[in-house]
């Protein structure tokens, strides 16, 4: 499909080719930076984030104006017309008449598919609930292709909360686009993947498995991904103490990896990686990061101006 005035929903809105696609533009970027540092000029990125955020924000926000486009928005609702009690819809419909495109991160499961029905400028998902989190899927499938030039083949672990973490699930149903030899989803049961996520991997014919204990297959994996477990997301905070802590990578854990594996982390850790782990071989969490700006260069060159330019 054309990239072009695209919509960026979900991960499974992309085929493998899309992905080839903007994994050869970030490239390109990364590599002539000063080729595209006016490709964006005269075009206004909003930004509505009514969530959280430290490098989804920044890393578009940097894209932008790396290309010498410019931004506008809001990282808090509390400075915006929601405060008197405007709708989400309203929100979205006037930033819309302002920019070029919006990327929008919402508490919501649907926020942004409801946001891209409503707007005229194509609308990016960074963030919507526990359910997708394409841009990011997009980072890391990057880090990937950019440290071993190819997807399919390699055994991967997804440790962490695989109920509520979107960047958890959006990994995961990304990877039905590629074949994995084996995907190792590893949670305490209270995480395990949720149904809808389970039953879509099941149909795909992608082989995985779900287990509790990482330690059981730490020495198999090429990649492991680690997330934190997401407590504003849990209705009932009894149920976050009791899986808090569940988990955590640290040396002694790591002393059983391939030393050629890869470990990574959407970001931000709070207890489930330990800083005495940046220090081996196979920490590859920043580097993933700052393949944050060359890959959102590469989507918002190609959703604003198209495939050729
Ligand atoms: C993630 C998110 O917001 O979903 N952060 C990010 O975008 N890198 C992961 C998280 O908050 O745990």
């Amino acid at each position: 499909m054309k990239w072009k005035s695209r919509d960026v929903i979900s991960i499974l809105d992309f085929t493998r080719e899309d992905l080839e696609t903007l994994f050869h533009e970030a490239l390109e970027i990364e590599r002539r930076p000063e080729k595209y540092s006016r490709a964006l000029e005269g075009k206004l990125v909003g930004l509505a984030f009514f969530e959280p955020s430290t490098r989804t924000y920044l890393s578009f926000d940097a894209a932008v104006k790396r290309m010498g486009g410019n931004t506008i928005g809001f990282t808090q609702e509390t400075s915006t017309s929601i405060a008197k009690g405007e709708s989400f819809a309203d929100t979205v419909r006037t930033l819309d008449l302002y920019v070029d495109c919006l990327v929008i991160r919402h508490p919501l499961e649907g926020s942004s598919r409801f946001a891209s029905e409503i707007a005229r400028s194509p609308v990016i998902n960074a963030g919507d609930g526990s359910q997708h989190h394409p841009t990011q899927t997009f980072v890391d499938f990057y880090a990937l292709w950019r440290r071993f030039g190819y997807i399919s083949g390699l055994v991967i672990g997804v440790l962490g909360d695989l109920r509520y973490s979107r960047a958890a699930s959006s990994f995961i149903l990304g990877l039905t686009l590629y074949r994995p030899r084996k995907l190792y989803l590893i949670s305490p049961p209270l995480l395990r993947l949720r149904e809808e996520v389970r039953a879509y991997l099941a149909a795909s014919g992608l082989a995985f498995e779900e287990i509790d204990r990482l330690e059981d297959v730490m020495h198999e994996l090429d990649v492991l991904y680690v997330t934190r477990v997401q407590r504003e997301r849990f209705p009932d905070p009894g149920e976050y103490e009791k899986v808090r802590g569940s988990y955590r990578v640290d040396g002694r854990v790591l002393a059983k990896a391939k030393a050629e594996a890869v470990l990574m982390h959407p970001l931000p850790r709070v207890e489930e990686l330990t800083y005495e782990v940046d220090r081996a071989p196979q920490a590859y969490y920043f580097k993933q990061a700052s393949y944050g700006v060359p890959v959102r260069m590469a989507l918002l060159k190609l959703v604003l101006l198209g495939e050729s330019s």
